[in-house]
């Protein structure tokens, strides 16, 4: 025995010290060979001897994990040494990223509307339903607010469903006229191809004095907004719906895959929903305590312009980290 760990203690690679192990405890070892005959021995005996192969056993397994992590630091330094990486050269193979597509999106928009003058704000993400809600014309049991199913903590507080109670934060802390876009994490409970719990939205509000702002600004900057985004699209007003604004509409862009001709993306219909906007509700404005005052507010979601614009199938994509869809940007 002591040969092996004489053996062990001067091995000079890997190699050999994995042939050491396999002589030793290996299935045919001088170690496990010693173990079976065991069998023949009279009781006593064998239980002094077990106890001694066993203290053996031991002290060979622990010197042999220290000799083995000895000998592999040595070899990764050799190997390093030898093929000589220098870290500081320039490497002309690495490729430029646009690091991840929803930050990427997020930027792109960013730039647009801070170029057009607006600034840029903030709100916390756990909201209360004044906020979120009821300031916003979603008084409580108001139907609408089944449009957005909630994450909801115990005391009035909840997971923001959207970045419109920006809107409410900003014209409270401050006096028209306000020209703002607050980008940022919002919560609902949806999960699919086109939904996950936590996605991004981009919100604009613009306030003056009445009559300075007018449904042909707004249609004029999310025209230019849209064309910048995507291109030589087409761009539609569609009249709709939202609490928070009257009159409402929601915004369509040609479908940017089939060029209207119809596909599954654009359900055949040959146009793309991209964001919603309207007029500020006078009752949003009642609530922060403006008078005498006009403004519209829009709202778009940065997975979906992303996708459109990237051409991403499927939303879930974007969070799971996968490097081959990060790679190809
Ligand atoms: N908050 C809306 C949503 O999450 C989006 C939106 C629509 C925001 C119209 C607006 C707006 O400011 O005017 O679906």
């Amino acid at each position: 025995m002591q040969a092996m760990f004489h053996a062990l203690d001067s091995a000079q690679d890997s190699a050999s010290l994995e042939s050491i192990r396999i002589d030793t405890i290996g299935k045919k070892g001088l170690l496990t060979e010693r173990f079976a005959k065991l069998k023949s021995l009279p009781e006593e005996e064998k239980k002094q001897i077990a106890k001694t192969l066993n203290t053996l056993r031991k002290e060979f397994e622990g010197r042999l994990a220290i000799k083995q992590q000895e000998l592999e630091s040595k070899e990764l330094e050799s190997t390093l040494s030898a093929q000589g990486i220098d870290v500081s050269l320039f490497n002309l193979r690495s490729k430029r990223s646009i690091g991840h597509p929803i930050n990427y999106t997020k930027d792109k928009i960013i730039e647009f509307f801070t170029r057009m003058g607006y600034e840029l704000c903030e709100g916390p993400l756990v909201e209360d339903d004044f906020h979120n809600f009821s300031a916003l014309n979603l008084p409580e049991y108001h139907p609408a607010r089944d449009m957005q199913d909630t994450f909801y903590f115990h005391d009035d507080k909840l997971l923001r469903t959207h970045t419109s109670p920006v809107q409410i934060r900003t014209m409270l802390a401050q006096k028209p006229p306000i020209k703002m876009i607050c980008p940022g994490e919002t919560f609902r409970r949806d999960y699919d191809l086109t939904h996950s719990p936590m996605f991004h939205q981009v919100e604009g509000l613009v306030v003056d004095r009445a009559g300075v702002v007018s449904f042909a600004h707004l249609k004029y900057v999310l025209e230019s907004f849209l064309h910048y985004m995507f291109g030589d699209v087409k761009v539609r007003f569609r009249s709709s719906f939202f609490p928070f604004t009257e009159p409402s509409a929601e915004v369509d862009i040609s479908c940017v895959f089939c060029q209207s001709d119809g596909c599954r993306v654009c359900s055949h219909t040959g146009w793309l929903e991209v964001l919603g906007c309207g007029m500020v509700d006078d009752n949003v404005f009642r609530a922060v305590g403006y008078e005498e005052v006009s403004g519209y507010a829009f709202g778009m979601g940065v997975e979906r312009l992303c996708m459109l614009s990237l051409g991403i199938g499927d939303l879930r994509s974007f969070f799971e980290t996968d490097l081959r869809l990060l790679e190809q940007f």
